[in-house]
């Protein structure tokens, strides 16, 4: 059976660009088509400047709203990075793989740490890693598919070479996973700068929908989205990128096309009206669900707790023989049992 390995890094809240780009097919398809694992990649949050409560918390909302979002414990694995020590354990010996002109040339990195230079900061360490980290994701559980958009197909590239690299190295340890291009419903872009993508960790708020927005912040954030000059609704991507993205979303929430939709309208304001309707209804049984979880901690807790269980026994076997095979000496049978002096 195919396995699938997606991660979502709690960094910021989670936006309509996450949940049409990727967490509606997770509950949608994915996780019914494969053995999936989603895992809440906490440990990546800490490659830039972060405040520790906040972390703590969007990682209880991220995995909230994943089991919100319609994946269900019982047909795949919901589980938070940092409860399975084996990830950490992994990356260690891909480091001792990697090198470090390879991770010097990620693009990901290049941008991120000359970002940071520009703010006066310093670059952590481990953003130069991240991608390690991240193979170690995927390789732990022998994943061969993995559902990502562009902007990470180059880690996923790395994860590729380190698993081909250690296999012929020291023998065979690691399914060699690739990058698919998840079906989306939609490539959101931010609503005041349909340039660029309604991603989480920009904080400029007005131009994102996040997932848990009040309605009337919804329709209040696409009333106001930028259009473009002109009149007539068209749905040209190139020549009228704010246009297109609404009509994208409302064909995304409403099952339709945009650019059967675009015939539909003849004003700017009909179609951001129907577009923030549709938003808030897509968003409602979320919300509703969300709130459901909110008033009963225990059972979230519970459900990561039995993922990180499934998880780790997933990845133990794999992570064990990649240690024996790279030269490390097992620890014996018994190891484990904690000595009582
Ligand atoms: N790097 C990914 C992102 O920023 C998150 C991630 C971490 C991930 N580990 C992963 C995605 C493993 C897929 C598989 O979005």
């Amino acid at each position: 059976m195919t396995r699938v390995f997606s991660g979502v890094k709690p960094t910021g809240h989670l936006t309509l660009g996450n949940y049409l780009g990727a967490m509606q097919r997770w509950a949608a398809a994915d996780q019914h088509q494969a053995d999936a694992l989603f895992c809440v990649v906490d440990l990546h949050a800490l490659t830039v400047d972060h405040d520790p409560a906040r972390v703590r918390r969007l990682s209880r909302q991220a995995a909230t709203l994943l089991l919100a979002s319609g994946l269900d414990p019982e047909l795949c694995t919901v589980f938070v990075q940092s409860h399975v020590d084996e990830h950490a354990r992994l990356s260690y010996v891909l480091e001792c793989v990697a090198t470090d002109g390879e991770m010097r040339r990620m693009i990901q990195y290049k941008e991120k740490a000359a970002r940071e230079r520009v703010r006066g900061g310093s670059v952590r360490l481990s953003l130069l890693t991240y991608p390690v980290l991240m193979a170690a994701d995927i390789l732990a559980y022998g994943a061969d598919q993995v559902p990502v958009g562009e902007d990470q197909r180059q880690h996923v590239e790395l994860a590729r070479d380190l698993a081909v690299r250690f296999n012929q190295r020291y023998g065979h340890a690691f399914v060699v996973p690739r990058a698919t291009a998840p079906q989306v419903a939609a490539r959101v872009m931010n609503l005041q700068d349909p340039a660029s993508k309604m991603g989480k960790s920009d904080d400029s708020g007005p131009g994102i929908v996040y997932l848990l927005d009040e309605p009337d912040v919804v329709r209040k954030k696409v009333m106001r989205a930028v259009t473009d000059s002109g009149r007539e609704v068209v749905y040209d991507r190139d020549a009228r990128p704010g246009l297109a993205n609404l009509l994208e979303i409302l064909a995304a929430c409403t099952g339709g096309n945009p650019s059967e939709l675009s015939g539909a309208y003849t004003s700017y304001g009909a179609l951001k009206k129907d577009t923030a309707e549709a938003v808030v209804e897509l968003l409602r049984p979320v919300q509703d669900r969300h709130r459901e979880l909110c008033a009963d901690p225990g059972y979230v807790e519970g459900v990561l707790r039995d993922g990180a269980r499934k998880a780790r026994a997933m990845a133990r076997p794999t992570v064990d023989a990649a240690y024996r095979a790279i030269g490390l000496l097992p620890a014996g049978a018994g190891a484990e049992v904690p000595v009582t002096v």
